[in-house]
């Protein structure tokens, strides 16, 4: 089965299109800013070998590069808030240490997927992962005007694919993003995502990407 009915999809900020539950968010317009420009730094540098993230990931992308220490501690505290409202929204409670460790981002990288480019099914390392849109120069109706979606009448290129389960009668395994510059989605770190390519030749969209971890463990536990 693809993507769940629209009511199951409605609530706030934090769904079940499936067993475990989706964040989907928009980040404050500075931090997208600060971000944006600490790419175009590395970039501009010609990406720098220290820097490579591509021999870690699992994209099929030319250009990923680690910029955690380019970012501010406001921005990862700015992350870190989404995190917090993806646990109240799922438990009612706050991130906890007594509970739930000490929580900690070890990366951030982005990714810059230019034509053809894809990101292969794949899971991460960490409790929580998530993905920042930054630029897309991609509109959605040339993107999904490619033979391939045309010819099944799909919409699939250009588009972030969660999946969790088994595929059956009513059962929803999978969540369809199109994603936009400013949106921050959030999952737990073991599900299955892939990236479909994109077809356009000129056009790039490129995505910061990061993990949350347990930096120390939990003196009581409640998962
Ligand atoms: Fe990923």
């Amino acid at each position: 089965m693809s993507n769940p009915p629209s009511y199951l999809v409605n609530s706030a900020f934090t769904f079940l299109p499936f067993g475990p539950a989706i964040y989907l968010n928009k980040m404050d317009d500075k931090y997208i800013v600060e971000i944006e420009k600490a790419i175009d730094k590395v970039m501009d540098e010609g990406g720098v070998d220290s820097r490579q993230a591509g021999d870690r990931l699992a994209g099929r992308l030319d250009d990923q590069y680690e910029i955690l220490d380019l970012v501010s501690d406001a921005c990862k505290g700015h992350i870190f808030q989404h995190v917090n409202q993806y646990y109240f929204d799922q438990r009612g409670t706050a991130i906890n240490q007594e509970h739930d460790g000490l929580l900690g981002l070890d990366s951030l990288w982005f990714n810059v997927q230019r034509y053809m480019e894809f990101n292969p099914w794949h899971l991460h390392t960490g409790i929580v992962s998530f993905v920042i849109y930054i630029k897309n120069d991609l509109s959605k109706a040339e993107t999904i005007n490619n033979k391939f979606d045309k010819r099944r009448g799909t919409e699939l290129a250009g588009h972030l694919q969660l999946k969790y389960g088994e595929a059956n009668q009513f059962n929803y395994t999978n969540y369809d993003l199109w994603p936009e510059k400013g949106q921050i989605i959030m999952f737990p770190s073991w599900l299955m995502h892939t990236v479909f390519p994109h077809y356009e030749k000129d056009k790039e969209r490129v995505s910061v990407a990061g993990n949350i971890i347990q930096m120390e463990p939990p003196t009581n536990p409640i998962f």
